[in-house]
């Protein structure tokens, strides 16, 4: 779908320039309540979609809710996100993944700088990066509870990435503090002396879009407060990878074009 959100041309020039955008949305706290609540709920099941920071059973993530849960099948379909992501795109758009990051408190582990761009480039054959993260923060998100830290404008750059260590295509490196793909340090720090680092901080029910090939990471929640971050990827209908082969709920199977919910649909 495109056009629903109203975007204008320059909030648009603002997402190209920049590769980042804030809405001017911010998610109702009823919406957030019942979102977070099934979040908790789904993350405590024993499913494979299931993530736990290394060596523990704290939850670091859940993936692909999208496809086995009602209401974040319905949550993807918000004008506030899916409306967003496809004014920015510009063409009809599918949900590539759909995750949320729990770091729980004082335990939830960091993400090395990267670019999301890499896995889905390299392990799905993701051919263009015609895709868009909505983030959406269901926790309030402060400085010590590892905020998205952006570095804006390196979306203009490729892809930056080096591999090193063997993670040997196992998907499980993809979702771990020890990322298969990362940008390196010394090229993150030059980066960051170039233009600066964002922290994407603000209240719970904020919601923003960031460019697959943008510069980003985040540290370790160093706070009693849990930062849950749910992130939805979609991508254009037509940049579809052909033979994806990591599992539905990193990698969307169904393409079909999706279409609005009304707002107050939930
Ligand atoms: C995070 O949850 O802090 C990082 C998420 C990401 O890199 O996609
Ligand atoms: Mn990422």
């Amino acid at each position: 779908m495109t056009g629903s959100s109203g975007l204008s041309s320059t909030e648009k020039n603002a997402y190209e320039r920049e590769g980042w955008f804030l809405s001017p949305e911010v998610l109702g706290g009823e919406l957030v309540a019942a979102v977070t609540a099934r979040i908790e709920e789904l993350s405590a099941q024993n499913r494979p979609e299931v993530v736990y920071e290394k060596g523990t059973r704290t939850v670091r993530a859940i993936h692909g809710c999208h496809l086995f849960d009602d209401l974040c099948r319905r949550l993807v379909r918000l004008p506030a996100l899916l409306g967003l992501a496809g004014e920015l795109l510009g063409e009809p758009v599918y949900v590539y993944q759909f995750k949320v990051n729990l770091k729980q408190p004082r335990e939830g582990v960091a993400w090395p700088w990267h670019q999301d761009y890499s896995f889905w480039h390299h392990e799905d054959g993701m051919a263009a990066d015609r895709a868009v993260n909505i983030a959406v923060h269901l926790d309030e998100v402060h400085e010590k509870n590892g905020p998205l830290r952006i570095i804006p404008r390196t979306h203009h750059l490729g892809l930056l990435d080096e591999r090193p260590r063997d993670g040997g295509g196992d998907w499980r490196n993809h979702v771990s503090a020890d990322l298969e793909y990362t940008v390196p340090d010394r090229i993150a720090d030059a980066l960051a002396d170039e233009h600066g680092v964002l922290h994407a901080t603000g209240p719970a029910g904020a919601l923003y879009a960031f460019h697959p090939t943008l510069v980003h990471s985040s540290t370790d929640n160093l706070s009693e407060d849990r930062r849950a971050l749910l992130l939805v990827t979609y991508n254009a209908v037509a940049n579809a990878p052909e033979r994806p082969t990591r599992p539905e709920f990193l990698v969307s199977r169904d393409t079909t074009p999706l279409t609005l919910a009304a707002a107050g649909a939930l």
